[in-house]
């Protein structure tokens, strides 16, 4: 295989060098495009063929549905580790050993709590206020109460910041819940999992002691775990692109949590349920839905299908459908709108428009059943999938910054007006 791209332009052509991948992915490396052309630029749109790094994190396949993190499958990870190995393992490259994880865990557990002025700041929004912002502005506050967390030349510096976020991240995640639910803020405890502690401090009532349910232990376990890392998506370029200005890592965390706010991305497991649930009160008809996706003119589409880039199948949603169903069964939950779901499911995998177009069931069609199932109000959905990204954030952050990666700063083409007089606004 030839190791250059020729680029033809006006009878000029331009060699271009081959980049290739450990899972011999290619890429042209057009650094130079811009130089030797005069100018030329690249366009595409949502980034569909464009590479903005390289990166030893998370390798997907979508054609073939596979899903590695640092070369293990995620399937591998979802039944044999925990959450905060596989935190460890994104952030740090290796699965950790004993002492690793105990050391990491220890210094996590000693930042779980978060300067008490910034109950001030919680409370200042109203209950009303749709928790990803609320969680977005209290990520983004830590940065004040937290200054050396922006140091990132400092490798030490760098993991302080990484250790502090891990720590006090649920801490808010909780306090944003409980204040809309008007239950008092509460911290974890030292002698709990990560896993569990998240738990305990979200469902914990003033007037009784929290008792552990393993079975949410593990389905919460499981969809932290798949929703950790998934390469160079909307709210992970957007962390990059933010903390390449070398701003702090909060802030770059902040910026990623805004991004993934949309329905378009993590906001989808909210927008999933409110579409089940708004099918089931409709009567549960299925197929009026099925149609409504179809119809280019009615802008409804089935919240749950399609991926940016799974277009066989998305790994995880297999995972995480056995999940649901186990979690439902274990918990003697019957929810009505699983069998909507289900029932969506069946027909859009064997509907023309769907198997044409590559249009599976995504993570998100699942995930929101089984946090309906745990008692996690579906507002604050979106926000456990934040919660399930954080150290996949955090690992893409780390490594930007470590390769030392230029500031972001993509090129258009400019398509106003040319060059206007100016003219005096009487004269307009
Ligand atoms: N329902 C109906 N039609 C759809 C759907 C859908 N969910 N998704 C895509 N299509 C159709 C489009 O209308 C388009 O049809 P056309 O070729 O006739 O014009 C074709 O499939 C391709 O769709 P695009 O929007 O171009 O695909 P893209 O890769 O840009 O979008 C996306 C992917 C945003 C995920 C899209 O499938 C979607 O909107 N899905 C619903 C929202 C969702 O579930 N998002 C979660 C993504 S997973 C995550 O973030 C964890």
């Amino acid at each position: 295989m030839s190791n250059t791209a020729i680029l033809e332009i006006n009878g000029e052509k331009h060699e271009f060098p081959l980049i290739v991948g450990t899972e011999n992915e290619i890429g042209i490396d057009i650094k130079t495009l811009r130089g030797v052309t005069g100018g030329v630029t690249t366009i595409d749109p949502g980034y569909k063929n464009t590479g903005s790094c390289e990166s030893a994190i998370t390798f997907l396949n979508g054609e073939e549905g596979v899903l590695r993190y640092r070369g293990y499958a995620i399937e591998d990870l979802a039944e044999k580790a925990d959450f905060l190995e596989v935190a460890y393992l994104l952030i740090f490259g290796n699965l950790p050993t004993q002492e690793q994880l105990d050391k990491f865990h220890a210094d996590i557990k000693k930042e779980s709590v978060v300067d008490d002025d910034i109950k001030k700041i919680l409370d200042a929004f109203p209950k009303t206020a749709h928790p990803m912002g609320v969680l977005a502005s209290l990520t983004s506050a830590l940065t004040a109460f937290n200054p050396s967390s922006v140091n990132v030349d400092s490798e030490d510096d760098m993991y302080n910041a990484i250790v502090k976020i891990l720590g006090k991240f649920p801490v808010l995640v909780a306090w944003t819940m409980r204040k809309k639910q008007g239950l008092p803020l509460n911290y974890g405890s030292e002698d709990l999992g990560y896993v569990e502690n998240i738990l305990k401090m979200m469902f914990e009532k003033p007037n009784k002691p929290y008792e552990q349910n393993d079975i949410l232990i593990n389905a919460l376990d499981k969809l932290l775990i798949l929703h950790a890392d998934h390469e160079q998506n909307c709210s992970t370029s957007t962390v990059r692109i933010v903390g390449s200005s070398h701003a702090g890592l909060f802030a770059s965390l902040s910026a990623g949590i805004s991004a993934l706010w949309g329905p378009l991305h993590g906001g989808a497991n909210q927008a999933v349920l409110e579409m089940l649930e708004g099918i089931k009160e409709d009567g549960g008809d299925t197929k009026k839905y099925m149609a409504k996706a179809k119809d280019k003119e009615d802008p409804f589409r089935l919240m749950g299908f399609g991926h940016r880039v799974y277009k066989n199948f998305d790994p995880r949603a297999k995972i995480i459908k056995k999940a649901a169903d186990e979690v439902l069964g274990d918990l003697g939950v019957e929810d009505p709108v699983l069998d909507i779901a289900k029932g969506l499911a069946e027909e859009a995998l064997s509907d023309d428009y769907f198997v044409k177009r590559k249009l599976y069931p995504n993570v998100d069609f699942y995930s929101g059943i089984i946090y309906r199932a745990m008692g996690i109000p579906v507002e604050m959905f979106t926000v456990m999938f934040a919660l399930g990204r954080l150290p996949g954030w955090i690992a893409q952050w780390r490594e930007m910054r470590l390769r030392k990666e230029p500031i972001g700063r993509p090129r258009q083409i400019y398509i106003g007006e040319n060059h206007r007089e100016f003219k005096s606004i009487n004269e307009r």
